[in-house]
């Protein structure tokens, strides 16, 4: 609450010179000016007939007597510069030596669905897949450490065609339920994909196994529970392997139940309008900026597609959890389907106490700029990728050879999870392996060596109080950085941006690694001076463990 307190400051200032704003207290972008700043006098400085430094000034100069700030002047043209008093930035250190590191909590517990995850079964994952996972788990960690109650869904596509077209597939190869497996599944679909894209006959054949699948043909059934089975079993290994965590196991296949309550709704609300004997749902408004296209509801042969398992789900999710939120981590490629399936539920009032928010994220491409192909080229599976990534690791370095497995897949997920959350949920990356493999740089060998430096220094070490003093520059930089703690993480749950998080752990890291190796801890006759270090190295070793945690990032003790 520094932010908070500094601006509340200058409110008062302003209020007892007839001034009635709210200000703001930023971070400051010239850390060897001052730690924080203000810039509202710009904007406020024509109202009060003044310039802004003359505003910025009197602000100044009526502030009451404090004891947050060493220093604050106004400073032309027109900024508020304010540095923390050690006595300030201390009693925010020693409020951080608890489980939660003193973030204060959301009073009001919210439930959040996050729809994430999205396998579609009898395909193989790709690295689309990954990031969804990537991304949805570490807001699942934000959004419930910021005291929310979240149920997550994987929301598996699992009623598509390409079930009808796997079907066909074994019926073709005259195969048994039992002689399904994962290496079966995986040479079938790509094959009867390829197929469907130039054979039209059996492409319509597909297409009426996956029709008569869903209005619940008995075979059919019941080589899709197989299909499913074995794909689930497989997918969750790899969801286990990124420490994803699903409450709930559902899928298109289970919003079927509901679409014919779900139809009579939006009969009653007169949204279903019959095209080319096609069920569609009107959805533009005269308002909009462009033109968006009519949902399908229900195809003219009586197949429902995506839309309507989406629109299906989500009135099963409000009957069954009235939740607050519903987010969706999806492909940035899917934003049309979700605006779609949103303005329906505008229009039909299914969701009066519930927002919908479509979180998208861009494609993951390799150092060629098109979207990332492993080194047989291609497409990459995630088994192969985690292969290629811990492959690449292991050559930076002859130590790292000698890791044990558990602790090799605890830096290939730091590896893939610091590459992916670096990034603005919302853009393309490139994932360069080379580059995200080094133990120098922004990566997640660097996070997780750095963690296991403090744990170095203070395995042993008696951790006592926190005096009234800083030592010097590297020490105040650690201290002040420390307390940016809650702030990152208030930042990334407010935008749903995991990236705030992982900038600042890694802006942390660098700070830490300074802070060590200009400040030699062991050989120390100071005892109070060695006891504050041990202090504030502790909570770095805490504050770095909490935020990987909120990353989806497992750490290493010693590496
Ligand atoms: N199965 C979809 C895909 O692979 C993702 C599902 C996203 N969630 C949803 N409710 N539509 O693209």
């Amino acid at each position: 609450m520094i932010q908070e307190t500094l601006a509340q400051l200058l409110n008062e200032s302003a209020s007892t010179l007839g001034i009635d704003e709210s200000f703001y207290v930023v971070k400051s972008n010239r850390a060897e000016l001052c730690d924080y700043q203000c810039d509202n006098c710009f904007k406020l400085a024509k109202k009060y007939d003044k310039k802004p430094i003359e505003l910025a000034s009197m602000l100044v100069a009526n502030l009451k007597e404090n004891k947050y700030l060493k220093k604050i002047e106004a400073v032309q043209p027109g900024f508020i510069n304010m540095s923390l008093s050690d006595e300030f930035i201390n009693s925010n250190v020693i409020n951080m030596n608890s489980d939660d590191l003193g973030f204060i909590k959301d009073t009001k517990e919210e439930l959040f669905i996050i729809d994430f995850g999205g396998a579609n079964i009898a395909k193989p994952l790709h690295v689309g897949h990954m990031r969804t996972t990537i991304v949805g788990e570490s807001l699942r960690r934000i959004i419930t450490f910021v005291g929310h109650k979240t149920i997550s869904d994987v929301h598996l596509g699992d009623y598509g065609l390409q079930i009808g077209q796997v079907i066909y597939g074994i019926l073709e190869d005259n195969k048994q339920l039992e002689d399904i497996d994962i290496a079966y599944l995986e040479a079938i679909y790509p094959k009867m994909s390829a197929l469907c894209k130039t054979d039209e006959v059996v492409k319509q054949k597909c297409s009426d196994i996956t029709k008569a699948l869903q209005d619940g043909h008995p075979l059919y059934q019941s080589y899709f529970k197989k299909i499913k089975e074995v794909s689930v079993n497989d997918v969750k290994r790899l969801y286990d392997y990124l420490s994803a965590h699903f409450d709930l196991w559902l899928g298109e296949s289970d919003a079927y139940q509901d679409i014919p309550t779900l139809k009579k709704l939006l009969e009653e609300k007169k949204l279903l309008t019959l095209s080319d004997n096609a069920y569609i749902i009107n959805v533009s408004k005269e308002t909009d900026s462009k033109e968006l296209p009519p949902l399908i509801f229900e195809k003219s042969n009586g197949a429902y597609l995506y839309s309507t398992t989406d629109l299906a789900t989500i009135y099963s999710r409000i009957r069954d959890y009235q939740p607050a939120y519903i987010l969706y981590v999806v492909d940035n490629r899917q934003e049309l389907h979700f605006e779609q399936v949103f303005r329906v539920c505008e229009l039909s009032g299914l969701t009066p106490n519930t927002k919908l928010e479509f979180l998208g994220y861009g494609t993951v491409n390799g150092t060629d700029g098109k979207p990332f192909k492993t080194r047989s080229g291609n497409t990459p599976k995630l088994d192969d990728l985690f292969k290629e990534v811990n492959d690449i690791f292991i050559s930076k370095k002859e130590e790292n050879k000698y890791m044990s497995t558990d602790s090799q897949a605890i830096v290939v997920n730091a590896i893939l999870k610091f590459a992916d959350l670096q990034n603005s949920r919302d853009k393309d990356y490139i994932f360069d392996i080379q580059k995200f493999t080094n133990v120098i740089g922004k990566t997640g060998p660097y996070i997780l060596y750095t963690y296991a430096r403090i744990n170095k220094i203070l395995k042993d070490s008696e951790i006592a109080t926190l005096s009234n003093n800083i030592y010097n520059e590297f020490d105040r930089k650690l201290r002040l950085k420390l307390i940016q703690f809650a702030p990152a993480i208030r930042q990334a749950f407010a935008n749903r941006m995991p990236n705030y998080i992982a900038e600042y752990l890694y802006e942390l890291c660098v700070i830490v690694n300074a802070f060590y190796e200009n400040n030699h801890i062991n050989n120390l006759d100071d005892i109070i001076k060695k006891q504050d270090w041990l202090y504030i190295l502790n909570i770095s070793c805490k504050a770095i463990k909490k935020l990987c945690y909120l990353l989806g990032i497992d750490v290493l003790k010693v590496m």
